[in-house]
C-alpha cells in the first residue's frame, strides 16, 4: 500500500486565520480563528488583520496537528494561500509556510485562494458528491464574484464577473445600511427566514449575461431605506425581517438568472457553488431546487468549507502534490490573482 499523505494547509488571505490537516482527500482538521476586532469598524481592517494572524498562526497550527493526532513530523507537505488577498494578511502565512517546509525539508505548495474554493468539492467525505468534469462553478465571496467552468482540476475558465461589487459585499453593505454588524451576510440571513421576500421589490442590475453588479442595488436599497426612515424613523426596526428577505431574495433571483444563462449556453448542468455566499441558506435551497425544476445536478459544499478555511487550501495542495506541482523557497505572496493564474 502506497504511503499516506499528510498535507499541513495553512489559510490567511483576509480575516480567518486557518490551518488544516488532510491524509489524502480526507480532513483530519481544520480549525478557523476567526478575527472579531473588526466588527466594530464595520469591514476588515488590514493593519489589525495582520496583526492578528502574526498572533493566531502559531496557535492555530498546533491545534490543528493536535486534533489530527499527528506530529509536524509526519507531515508530507506544506500548502498555503498565495493571494488573491490583503498583502499583510498573506505575507503571515507565507513566511510561516516557507519557515516550516525549509525547517521539516518537505515541499512547500502555493495555492490559489480562488482555486481552492472551487477545489473545496474534492475533499472526500462520507456522502460527499465529487463533482464530474466539465462543471460550472458560481464562486461567490466577499472579493469575487464569478462564473467558471471547471474543465480539470487546475484548468478553469472565468465566463462572467462582477464589474463592480462582489456579492458578499452587497450583503456587507446593505447590513451596514441597515446598521447591523460587519460581517452583516450572515445576518441579512438569519433575519430573511422570518421576513416576506416580496415586501419590497428591488431593481436587479442590467448587464451582460454572465456578468454581474451589485453596486447599483446598493445604492438602491440606501436611497430607498433613506427615504422611509424620513417618513419613519423606526422604519428599519419595525420592517427589518421584510427588508432582510427582500434584499437576499433580489440577490439570490440575480445569481440564479445568471446560472440558468451559463447552463443554457455552455449546455453544462453540472453546477457547483462555492466560497462565504455559498453558507446563504437561501441560495442551497433555491440550488436543491434547481435539481427538481431544471434537471442540474448541484454541488453544495459543507457550511465549514464555505467561508474561508484551510482545509481547501490543504485539498488544493494535495491535488498540486500528486502533480508534482511543488513552489520554490522564492515564492512570494501576490495580492491579486486571476482564478486561472
Ligand atoms: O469566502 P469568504 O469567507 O471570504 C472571502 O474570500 O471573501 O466570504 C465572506 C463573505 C462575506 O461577505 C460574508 O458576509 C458572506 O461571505 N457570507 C454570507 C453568509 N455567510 C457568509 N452571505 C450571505 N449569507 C450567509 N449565510
Ligand atoms: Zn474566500
Amino acid at each position: 500500500m502506497e504511503k499516506p499523505v499528510y498535507i499541513l494547509g495553512i489559510e490567511s488571505s483576509c480575516d480567518d486565520t486557518s490551518a488544516s490537516v488532510i491524509c489524502n482527500a480526507k480532513v483530519l482538521s481544520n480549525v478557523v480563528a476567526n478575527q472579531e476586532i473588526h466588527s466594530k469598524y464595520g469591514g476588515v481592517v488590514p493593519e489589525l488583520a495582520s496583526r492578528a494572524h502574526q498572533q493566531n498562526i502559531v496557535p492555530v497550527v498546533q491545534q490543528a496537528l493536535e486534533q489530527a493526532k499527528i506530529s509536524k513530523k509526519d507531515l508530507t507537505a506544506i500548502a498555503f494561500t498565495r493571494g488573491p488577498g490583503l498583502m499583510g494578511s498573506l505575507l503571515v502565512g507565507t513566511s510561516f509556510a516557507k519557515s516550516l517546509a525549509l525547517g521539516l525539508q518537505i515541499p512547500l505548495i502555493d495555492v490559489n485562494h480562488m482555486q481552492a474554493h472551487i477545489l473545496s468539492h474534492f475533499i472526500e467525505e462520507e456522502n460527499s458528491k465529487i463533482p464530474p468534469f466539465p462543471f460550472i462553478c458560481l464562486t461567490i465571496s466577499g472579493g469575487h464574484t464569478q462564473i467558471v467552468k471547471v474543465t480539470n482540476h487546475f484548468e478553469m475558465e472565468i465566463l462572467g464577473e462582477t464589474i463592480d461589487d462582489a456579492v458578499g459585499e452587497a450583503f456587507d453593505k446593505s447590513a451596514k445600511i441597515l446598521g447591523l454588524p460587519y460581517p452583516g451576510g450572515p445576518l441579512i440571513d438569519k433575519y430573511a427566514k422570518l421576513g416576506n421576500p416580496k415586501a419590497f421589490p428591488f431593481t436587479k442590475p442590467k448587464v451582460g449575461d454572465l456578468d454581474f453588479s451589485f453596486s447599483g442595488l446598493k445604492t438602491g436599497i440606501l436611497y430607498f431605506v433613506q427615504k422611509q426612515v424620513k417618513l419613519n424613523p423606526n422604519f428599519i426596526e419595525e420592517n427589518l425581517n421584510d427588508i432582510c428577505a427582500s434584499i437576499q431574495y433580489t440577490i439570490v433571483e440575480i445569481l440564479m438568472n445568471k446560472l440558468k444563462n451559463a447552463v443554457k449556453q455552455t449546455g453544462i448542468k453540472h453546477i457547483a457553488i462555492a466560497g462565504g455566499v455559498s453558507a446563504n441558506s437561501e441560495i442551497r435551497e433555491r440550488l436543491k431546487l434547481a435539481e427538481k425544476h431544471f434537471g442540474w445536478t448541484t454541488y453544495i459544499p459543507k457550511f465549514e468549507y464555505t467561508t474561508d478555511n484551510a482545509a481547501m487550501i490543504a485539498i488544493t495542495g494535495y491535488l498540486k502534490f500528486l502533480n508534482n506541482n511543488y513552489s520554490d523557497v522564492s515564492i512570494t505572496a501576490k495580492a491579486r490573482l486571476k482564478v486561472t493564474e
